[in-house]
């Protein structure tokens, strides 16, 4: 084998020996990490390819979903016992909220959010239902214990991440064990205190649960949840992913859905430069061909 070249543009240069073996020094550590794909510039890639590397060599064996976006991550300040002290702030405030009496007559509590204040991932659903009213804690009923599975398969606990809704209070209905989606007008009215709450937390990507939850997000969007989900999207300068809500997923067995929801995740996980084992990237896949 020749002397390894490193490309730049069409151009090619020998490799010195100290690039060479801290590149060797950064791939074994990104392995024993379990890395399995890495973000590559595509002028490289073209590189690689002038230098006689083939271009299928360098791609993931299997990439069904789309590349990871150039745009750059937000960049995040530490969290100052200042910012703490003003999310604490904000729950307290956001708990006495009486701005909707419909609500506030109906609500057992104010359904603030939960988890890691300084999270670089947060979730954001539609609204507590019968069971988060109770509790006072998002995500806790059939749904949320799904979402908790969801968040586990990325490698991540609950308390890794933010959970919080659109409405912070339970839309009233007639039944005890009802739910209705928060209209618009109610979603404007809470919109200030997630905003707020994002503002604070300052998270790296917003993950938008079901329609509602993304459209509460970005007023304005007309496609709905189907034709949305995968595409990233921005709030504030945070990206946004909208995927299906974990409810659809319940009332939907269709793994080709749920493939298709972990896709939005594993899409989250590499904006994230997170590790992704084999067994992650392929979930569900086997399943669905075994069916076809
Ligand atoms: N569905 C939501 O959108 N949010 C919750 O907190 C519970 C169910």
């Amino acid at each position: 084998m020749g002397a390894p070249f490193i490309a730049r543009g069409h151009m090619t240069a020998p490799l010195e020996p100290e690039i060479l073996s801290d590149t060797i020094r950064y791939l074994e550590q990104q392995q024993a990490r379990n890395v399995r794909y890495l973000p590559i510039q595509p002028d490289l890639l073209e590189g690689w390819q002038t230098a006689g590397a083939s271009p299928a060599q360098a791609k993931p064996a299997t990439a069904p979903f789309k590349p990871a976006p150039s745009s750059p991550l937000p960049s995040r300040a530490p969290m100052t016992p200042e910012r703490r002290a003003a999310f604490e702030d904000l729950r307290a405030r956001a708990r006495a909220c009486t701005k909707c009496p419909h609500l506030v007559s109906f609500r057992k509590q104010v359904v603030f959010g939960v988890g890691n204040p300084d999270a670089e991932i947060m979730f954001v659903g539609e609204a507590p239902g019968a069971d988060e009213d109770l509790q006072g804690e998002p995500f806790v009923g059939k749904a949320g214990q799904l979402l908790t599975k969801m968040i586990q398969a990325m490698g991540l606990q609950r308390s890794d991440v933010y959970i919080g809704n659109v409405l912070k209070c339970r839309p009233n209905v007639d039944t005890a064990s009802g739910n209705r989606k928060p209209t618009p007008e109610e979603m404007e009215t809470c919109l200030p205190w997630l905003k707020e709450q994002i503002k604070l937390i300052q998270p790296r990507v917003l993950i938008a649960e079901g329609d509602t939850a993304v459209k509460g997000l970005v007023p304005g969007l007309k496609d709905g949840i189907t034709r949305l989900r995968g595409k990233w999207l921005e709030f504030e300068g945070i990206p946004l992913m909208p995927t299906f809500h974990p409810a659809y997923l319940l009332r939907n067995q269709s793994l080709a859905i749920k493939r298709q929801c972990w896709e939005d995740l594993l899409a989250v996980m590499e904006k994230l430069q997170m590790a992704i084992s084999d067994k992650q990237r392929n979930f569900f896949l086997s399943s669905i061909s075994g069916r076809s």
